[in-house]
């Protein structure tokens, strides 16, 4: 799973590619490399580690070239495992996985070929190079005729050092052309600017890159021609602006990307058309992975209670591989921050296949979700950088309760707009309550495991909550609904186990207490997030911070607030970079 680049024109190849790979580390980041044709010289250039280690690289000569920026599936993440892979004449970039390579890369051993990586995807190098008849494209078919699962792929040839070959099957590509040359990449962020024609390729296309020509072909060696993307092209460069980290900067945005997002549904061009697919919709299905799911989940809450149409929320891995069933009238939700997630587009194209209308809710306009989707809703959240999202988070619940909203309005069901209205705004006082939890620090640091407990809304915001301290702090953590503790999590408190409770509902509030008080009776450490400020003084509470009151069904978008920052501070205590977490990757493009 990766980004990919590429570019052939009249500027130097190395530069393009690095600044295009910083662009796709949200991709991974566990090593990099680029490819560059100096004439018929291949001149590669690789390192474990962030593509800020491939500088070094950025004076090489030729104005041809590929990169990479990997995060690992098959192999270690060490230099010889990172792309580009060459064997022979090529160089090969690959993002994907390819199912059969143990087959495959026997029969190569048969023919006396070596391997110098464990990934799967030098095979494909070695495929091209035994298919290589002095066609080259002819070669990258009968590759890929060989190859099971999914791919975007770039390749470069000593014997046509003008030329680069494109396939894809399941993992997106798109191309460019601008004044000064032919690029390629993952995603159209990485390449796009004023004047470039953007172009994406289909599952199942190849493309040639040649000097000043692109030239496209079907899987059975069609010429085709294409029209380019309409995209817009304005976005900004995102810096830290004086923060410490990105994701502490993404945090204080928090209310701006609600508030923009708030706008996004009143101004949908199609909101009649997708009012009547809602109205008549018997059954919702929301699907996510990580926390797009968390968001989905939360909005469940708010569907069936204010809405009363019964949602289902799917984790998009699951939800493509247990044959669903797609009743007329399934309104199918994706909901990708990227837009770029493989399971969720799997998940998304499947219920589509199988007669659901889709509605994507996304981040990235021109992602693959967004282009696959019949209906999409854009969450106003700007870029985001810091692998662990946060701002994204609160712009989908923004999105999500703002559509519960409507169809409640459509159905006759109760209807919050107040208390939605003034979340944005709330939401900037509970960024400000949140810094409260920077002396829990401590008490977090060294802790063996730690428990977020909640009921109903409060329960999905846990469950966000404990994501986002696993994923940046390393330490183990639960989310877990507050009555099932007792089922078996609760063998696992000790003296001082940390114990975060949510407490936003003054329904459930008393009921939540009975299982903090279980808790605290075998010895955990409590601490609470609450809206109702006499709950801080109760004896089992040692510390506790204090939010606005926005309603049980929306608490999630406030509530998940100081945990985004409990997360952020004790992955800081540990020395951990926040913004890059080891092992993850901002948007998972394989399966
Ligand atoms: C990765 C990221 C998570 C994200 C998940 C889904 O695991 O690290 O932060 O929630 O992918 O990503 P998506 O782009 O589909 O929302």
């Amino acid at each position: 799973m990766c980004g990919i680049v590429g570019y052939v024109g009249t500027g130097r190849a190395a530069p393009i590619l690095l600044d295009g790979l910083k662009k796709l580390e949200y991709r991974g980041y566990d090593s990099a490399g680029i490819a560059v044709l100096d004439g018929s010289r291949m001149q590669l250039f690789r390192r474990a580690g962030s593509v800020a280690y491939l500088e070094e690289a950025r004076k090489l000569q030729g104005c041809i070239g590929i990169g990479h920026t990997r995060w690992a599936t098959h192999g270690a993440p060490t230099e010889q495992n990172a792309h580009p892979h060459v064997y022979g004449r090529f160089a090969v970039v690959h993002n994907g996985i390819i199912e059969n390579m143990q087959p495959l890369k026997e029969a190569c051993l048969k023919r006396g070929e070596t391997f110098s990586s464990e990934t799967d995807s030098e095979i494909i190098a070695h495929l091209i190079e035994f298919c290589y008849d002095g066609d080259f494209i002819k070669a990258v078919r009968s590759a890929c005729a060989r190859l099971e699962g999914a791919y975007a792929l770039a390749v470069l040839c000593t014997a046509e050092p003008d030329t680069i070959v494109l396939a894809r099957r399941a993992s997106p590509l798109v191309l460019g052309e601008g004044e000064d040359g032919l690029y390629l990449a993952s995603d159209i962020p990485a390449i796009a600017r004023k004047g470039i024609k953007i172009y994406a390729l289909s599952d199942g296309e190849f493309a040639i890159l040649r000097g000043r020509e692109i030239a496209f072909y079907t899987e059975d060696g069609r010429k085709i021609s294409k029209d380019p993307i309409d995209y817009d092209c304005e976005e900004e460069i995102p810096e830290k602006k004086g923060f410490a980290h990105f994701m502490r900067k993404e945090m204080s945005e928090i209310p701006l990307a609600m508030a923009n997002t708030q706008k996004i549904i009143p101004c949908y061009p199609r909101i009649s058309e997708l009012r009547e697919v809602l109205c008549h919709a018997e059954y919702i299905e929301i699907v996510a992975c990580g926390t797009a799911y968390h968001s989905g989940i939360c909005a469940k809450y708010a569907f069936e209670s204010l809405a009363r149409v019964p949602v289902a929320v799917s984790i998009a891995s699951e939800y493509r591989y247990r044959d669903p069933i797609v009743k007329k009238g399934t309104v199918v939700i994706a909901v990708s921050q990227s837009g770029e997630t493989a399971d969720t587009l799997a998940a998304a194209e499947l219920a589509r296949a199988r007669g659901a209308v889709v509605v994507a809710v996304t981040n990235v306009r021109f992602s693959s979700l967004a282009r696959l989707a019949d209906h999409v809703l854009f969450t106003c959240a700007g870029r985001e950088i810091a692998v662990a999202a946060t701002k994204s988070f609160n712009a989908q619940l923004m999105l999500l309760y703002s559509l519960a909203e409507e169809l409640a309005r459509a159905r006759g069901g109760r209807v919050c707009g107040a208390e939605l209205a003034e979340l944005p705004a709330l939401a900037a006082e509970a960024g400000r309550a949140a810094e409260g939890v920077r002396g829990w620090t401590a008490h977090f640091a060294g802790a063996k495991s730690v428990f977020f407990l909640g009921r109903g809304a409060d329960y999905c915001a846990a469950l966000e909550g404990s994501l986002k301290f696993k994923e940046i702090t390393y330490l183990p953590s639960e989310g877990y609904p507050a009555g099932e503790l007792k089922h078996g999590t609760l063998a696992l408190v000790e003296r001082n186990t940390p114990v975060v409770a949510l407490l936003t509902s003054r329904r459930l509030a008393e009921k939540t207490m009975n299982a903090v008080h279980e808790t605290y009776a075998r010895g955990a450490k409590v601490f609470l997030i609450t809206c109702l400020p006499e709950y801080c003084s109760r004896e089992e509470v040692s510390f506790s911070v204090v939010i606005p009151d926005c309603g049980e069904i929306f608490s999630p978008a406030l509530s998940v607030i100081p945990l985004q920052a409990l997360a952020y501070y004790v992955s800081v205590a540990r020395g951990n970079d926040p913004d890059k977490p080891r092992n993850l990757a901002k948007s998972v493009t394989v399966e």
